[in-house]
């Protein structure tokens, strides 16, 4: 009982804490779960487009899932990427120096015009009614189209709602469900992302104020950066179609960097949507604490998902990209003795079948919120299950 309460009580502490850190941690992430992958895109610039979803699930279990799948990296405006580098590790465990180290597998840098092993697309193609805006190379400023992979330009600061996403630089196999990337929309460049259930994201980059664009686009002003399962963007990101995508189904996002509203536009919210201890997957699990946007001054920090399933975000200007970057590194820039918030998973999968809804929680088409009383309750019930 005395466990219950003290559980009961830190579930309460969570859910007021608001406050401004440096490092946002999740621990137990990954669960039992299961998700539908796409299985057919049918007639996909006429009327009739249409998409199905496999009958059969791909379950999942083990530290960080659905996340341990590949994932691609996306970006939203207003937003200059100075850097980015992907690493993966044997066997890298939070707080222990003597776990493993890290090898760089794909890098960028957009002083010196340095990539490495990175694939920058856009949603500038044909548009579907049931996909809408298909992938393209993305040319030099990000969001403009090209006819091949074309590396970033430096200082190329993207708008409100302007997003790119950046793939590893090899070829999908054939489109096909059961072929290395499963099922793909037939005219993007299609590309593998990173893969790895112990793997770590870094980033330098800017979120600059908006002064471009007008208030009324959608995402004025809330820049973001964030994770989807690959196979997300490679069908269709911003479907409302349910069955165009292996998102609605929990095929997994984890944003790192979100800012939520233009009331709250200082905030970096972190966020995981599946179903591990919630069943509204287009609110998903946040910490309610915040790393604060610097409008001014360059922001260095990244993510890391660690073989127990700790998944930890973190700003600090010790970061470095090196080629190769040692365990206690990456424990010192996470180091929460400064300032940090946790959020312990629950192990529960709440996955309800759903068919109605979008393909992904950053469109326009945001169909349900639930209220904070109600993720409480539904907190507090998951500690007893
Ligand atoms: C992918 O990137 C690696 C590392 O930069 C490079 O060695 C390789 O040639 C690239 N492959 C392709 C197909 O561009
Ligand atoms: C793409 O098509 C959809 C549905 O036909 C439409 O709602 C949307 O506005 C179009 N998007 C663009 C950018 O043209
Ligand atoms: C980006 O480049 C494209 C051409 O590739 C151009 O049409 C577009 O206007 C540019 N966007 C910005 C914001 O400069
Ligand atoms: C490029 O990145 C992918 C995904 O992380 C990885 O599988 C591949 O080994 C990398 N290639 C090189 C040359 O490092
Ligand atoms: C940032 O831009 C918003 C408008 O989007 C404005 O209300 C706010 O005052 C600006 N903040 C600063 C610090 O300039
Ligand atoms: C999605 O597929 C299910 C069958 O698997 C079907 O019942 C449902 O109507 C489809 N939804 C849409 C929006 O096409
Ligand atoms: C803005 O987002 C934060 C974090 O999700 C939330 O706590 C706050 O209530 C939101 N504010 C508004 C005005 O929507
Ligand atoms: C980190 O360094 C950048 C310059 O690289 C600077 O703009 C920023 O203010 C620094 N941030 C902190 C928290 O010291």
């Amino acid at each position: 009982m005395l466990q219950v309460l003290f559980l009961l009580y830190l579930s309460v502490a969570t859910a007021v804490a608001k406050d401004a850190v440096e490092v946002l941690q999740f621990d137990n992430f990954g669960y039992s779960g299961a998700y539908s992958q796409v299985s057919k895109l049918s007639d996909i610039y006429k009327d009739s487009c249409s998409c199905e979803l496999d009958s059969n699930k791909v379950t999942f279990s083990g530290p960080n899932t659905p996340l341990n799948e590949e994932v691609s990296v996306h970006f939203r405006g207003p937003l200059i990427l100075d850097k980015f580098a992907s690493y993966v590790s044997d066997g890298f465990k939070l707080g222990d120096d003597n776990s493993g180290n890290w090898n760089r597998l794909s890098y960028y840098e957009a002083s010196s015009g340095t990539s490495e092993n990175i694939t920058f697309l856009t949603r500038a193609g044909k548009n579907s009614s049931c996909l809408g805006l298909g992938l393209t190379y993305a040319s030099d400023n990000g969001t403009g189209a090209a006819e091949s992979a074309t590396v970033l330009a430096e200082n190329s600061l993207i708008n409100s709602n302007d997003e790119f996403v950046i793939f590893s630089n090899i070829s999908c196999g054939k489109s096909g469900l059961n072929n290395d990337c499963g099922v793909y929309r037939s005219d993007i460049p299609a590309y593998h992302g990173f893969y790895g259930t112990t793997k770590m994201f870094l980033f330098e980059f800017k979120m600059p104020n908006e002064t471009k664009t007008s208030p009324e686009i959608s995402n004025y002003n809330m820049p973001a950066i964030w994770l989807l399962n690959a196979q997300i963007p490679r069908t269709a990101q911003y479907s409302l179609n349910v069955n165009c995508s292996c998102w609605r189904s929990g095929c997994g996002e984890f944003d790192i960097f979100e800012v939520m509203n233009t009331t709250e536009y200082l905030n970096l919210y972190s966020t995981i949507h599946d179903y591990q201890g919630s069943e509204y997957i287009e609110t998903g699990i946040a910490i309610d604490s915040y790393i604060e946007r610097d409008l001014t001054g360059t922001m260095v920090g990244g993510v890391v998902f660690d073989s127990n399933g700790d998944a930890t975000v973190w700003v600090s200007n010790s970061t470095s990209f090196d080629s190769t970057v040692s365990g206690s590194d990456v424990n010192q820039w996470v180091n929460k003795d400064t300032s940090a918030a946790t959020k312990t998973l629950s192990s529960a999968s709440l996955n309800v079948a759903t068919t109605t809804g979008g393909s992904s929680k950053k469109g326009d088409g945001v169909a349900y919120k639930p209220s904070a009383l109600l993720n409480l309750l539904a907190a507090i019930l998951v500690y007893f299950i």
